[in-house]
This record gives structure tokens, C-alpha cells and sequence, in this order.
């Protein structure tokens, strides 16, 4: 039997998806429940919504489309790039370690995924990338910083891979920007084989609600917009996003909880002897070596963890999300008391 959905790790402390782990602003909730029965009988009106949302990354509003989750947003335009055009032999370009929606998106549209390998340090393949490119690229999935190494993408290497390709899309996914690291929005008016991908699930806490945005000039986010459905983001999700924008002190709150709890784990990895990468996101990864007593000392203690030790790019790894303090110290205590174990042998 096949059920709708990702797999649910049961009860305890979520550190494996990179969601908000204080939840969203209560705003959000007051505004929610001060919907209508005429709010929910109605189709959503986006104008509002999409006027703050410009407002907030500073772009013309025309350059903005809000999606079902940024998942939406790379799946449209894979699909309003490639699938729609009807191109053969189409090609996108997906540095590893990558997102899974980036190859799976490029399936979808009918092309095929060029995996570049990243340096051995982790660091972004700039060089490799550019050498890639071919008159078949249609799409560049970059994203910065990378999900599951934190590491960015400088700006200049961003603009030297959209200079490479003027015949591409190259989609900067920052979905993790707000925890560190620079937009590369301000250079988008240079730019306009770039879309930017950003969302509301991680930052602002509303991973439930399903809201991200693709920004881009027209010639890039149109063919977005064309196959994107007219109301693909419900009324709920659109209200809670007006009021998580409205409340301008959540987000730096919280962006310094994870600053801290990344330098806390930082800090244990280092007693532990354990190799880490500086994330600008909320999560690290860390290597452990062998995952399984570290697996099982989170799961007494009800944490769950994303397990990237099997992936040959980030062998013995885990990538644990680091927000609120709180959270981070008992999964810093679960990591200790699994070396403790092995010191007293
Ligand atoms: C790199 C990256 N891009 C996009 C997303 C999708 O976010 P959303 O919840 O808006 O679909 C995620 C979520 O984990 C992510 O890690």
C-alpha cells in the first residue's frame, strides 16, 4: 500500500527537515482565526499578498510569483522552461549534493539532469559547472547556501555561471538565505536569465502553510506564470503569510537563535573531534563516521535527525537542524553521550 506523503518519523524533536523549530509568529494564528466563513467560501485574492511580498524583497511586483511551497515554484518552471517548449535533448545542469526536486523536476519536464561533483572540501564547483554548460542546457539548479552543506555560492561565481549560460535559466534556490550568506536579488535587474527561488517554511515557520515565491524579471518568470495554476496558494496560507511578513521583529529573533545554536554544536563537534562544515543556513552537517550508534542515541532520546551517511557525497554524515537553543542542546547531549560510551570502553 502506497500512502500520500513523506515518511513520518513519529513523536519527538524534528532536526531532519530544516523546519522553524520555535513554530511561526503567533500573529499567524491570530490572523487565521480571524477568518470568515466568507474567507473560506471564496476563492483567494492574491493582490495584497503579492504587493507585500514584492515590498519585502524589494522588486517590482511583476516579478513575483508565489508558489505552493518553492517545490512548486522549481517544478514550474522546469515545466514552463522545458517541458512546455517542448525541447528535445534538453539538459539541466544540477551540482551535487542537490535538493531531490532539481533532478526530479528535470524528469518531469522531459530532460535529463548533468550531476557535477562538488570538491572533496564540499566547497561550490564554479569551474566544473561552467564547463558543463552546452547549447542543450535549459536550466542551472543552484543553491546557495546548499542543502545539506550550508556552504554558499559566492555572488561573482553566481554571475559568472548566468553570464556562462545567457541561453539558460539559471534558478538560485535560497531557501536557507535568511540564516546567512547574501541575496543575489539586488543583482537580478543585470540579470535576466535568473529566477530566485525563497520560501516561507524555514525563516518565517510555515512550512504547513506550503508558500515560496520565484522572483524574477518577465522574460524569465513568465513562462513560470504560464503554467502555473490561478490559485494555487489557498486563502489560509494566504492570510498567514500577510501576517508573518507584518511582523518584522520574528524573523531576526529567530535568524539569532540559529546563529547560536550553530556556533553551540560547532563547539561540541569540536570537543568530540568530529569533522563539521560552517553552515550559513540552520543546520549543519557533521561526521560522525559510524552513523548507527549516533542514529540510536537521537532516536532513545525521541530527535530526529537527517541521515546523509549513505550518500556517497557526504559519507558518515548527518545534517541536524540547528534552531532554537534548546533544541540544539539535546541533540548536542545525545551526540556527547554516544562518545561517552566509547571513551569508557
Ligand atoms: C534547498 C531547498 N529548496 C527548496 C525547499 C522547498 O521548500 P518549500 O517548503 O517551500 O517547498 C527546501 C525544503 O526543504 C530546500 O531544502
Amino acid at each position: 500500500m502506497r500512502i500520500q506523503g513523506y515518511p513520518n518519523p513519529g513523536e519527538g524533536l524534528r532536526l531532519h527537515l530544516n523546519e522553524n523549530t520555535g513554530g511561526c509568529s503567533p500573529r499567524v494564528i491570530e490572523a487565521i482565526e480571524r477568518l470568515t466563513t466568507a474567507d473560506i467560501a471564496t476563492y483567494p485574492e492574491y493582490t495584497e499578498v503579492v504587493l507585500a511580498s514584492a515590498r519585502l524583497f524589494g522588486v517590482d511586483p511583476e516579478w513575483v510569483l508565489l508558489t505552493n511551497g518553492l517545490d512548486e515554484g522549481i517544478l514550474m518552471a522546469a515545466i514552463g522552461h522545458i517541458a512546455r517548449l517542448r525541447i528535445h535533448d534538453a539538459e539541466t545542469i544540477v551540482p551535487l549534493p542537490a535538493f531531490d526536486p532539481y533532478p526530479n523536476s528535470t524528469a518531469a519536464a522531459g530532460a535529463t539532469s548533468v550531476r557535477v561533483r562538488p570538491d572533496p572540501s564540499l566547497a561550490f564547483p564554479t569551474d566544473r559547472v561552467i564547463e558543463a554548460i552546452t547549447p542543450r542546457t535549459r536550466m542551472i539548479f543552484l543553491n546557495t547556501p546548499n542543502n545539506p552543506t550550508g556552504q554558499l555560492i559566492a555572488i561573482d561565481d553566481l554571475k559568472r555561471i548566468a553570464t556562462a549560460a545567457p541561453h539558460a535559466i539559471v534558478f538560485v534556490d535560497e531557501a536557507y538565505i535568511e540564516f546567512g550568506g547574501q541575496s543575489f536579488i539586488p543583482e537580478l535587474p543585470s540579470f535576466p536569465n535568473v529566477l530566485i527561488g525563497r520560501t516561507f517554511s524555514k525563516a518565517y515557520g510555515l512550512a504547513g502553510m506550503r508558500i515560496g515565491v520565484v522572483i524574477g524579471q518577465p522574460a524569465a518568470l513568465d513562462p513560470v506564470r504560464a503554467v502555473t495554476l490561478p490559485f494555487n496558494i489557498n486563502g489560509v496560507a494566504l492570510a498567514a503569510l500577510k501576517a508573518a511578513i507584518a511582523d518584522t521583529e520574528f524573523l531576526p529573533r529567530y535568524a539569532a537563535q540559529v546563529r547560536e545554536s550553530r556556533e553551540h554544536l560547532y563547539a561540541a563537534c569540536r570537543r568530540l573531534g568530529l569533522q563539521f562544515w560552517e553552515s550559513a543556513a540552520n543546520y549543519v552537517l557533521v561526521r560522525v563516521g559510524e552513523a548507527e550508534p549516533y542514529l540510536a542515541a537521537l532516536a532513545e532520546r525521541r530527535i530526529h535527525v537527517r541521515d546523509r551517511s549513505k550518500d556517497d557525497i557526504t559519507p558518515g554524515c548527518l545534517r541536524i537542524t540547528t534552531g532554537m537553543l534548546d533544541h540544539t542542546n539535546r541533540a548536542i547531549e545525545a551526540l556527547e553521550s554516544v562518545h561517552a560510551t566509547r571513551t569508557s570502553r
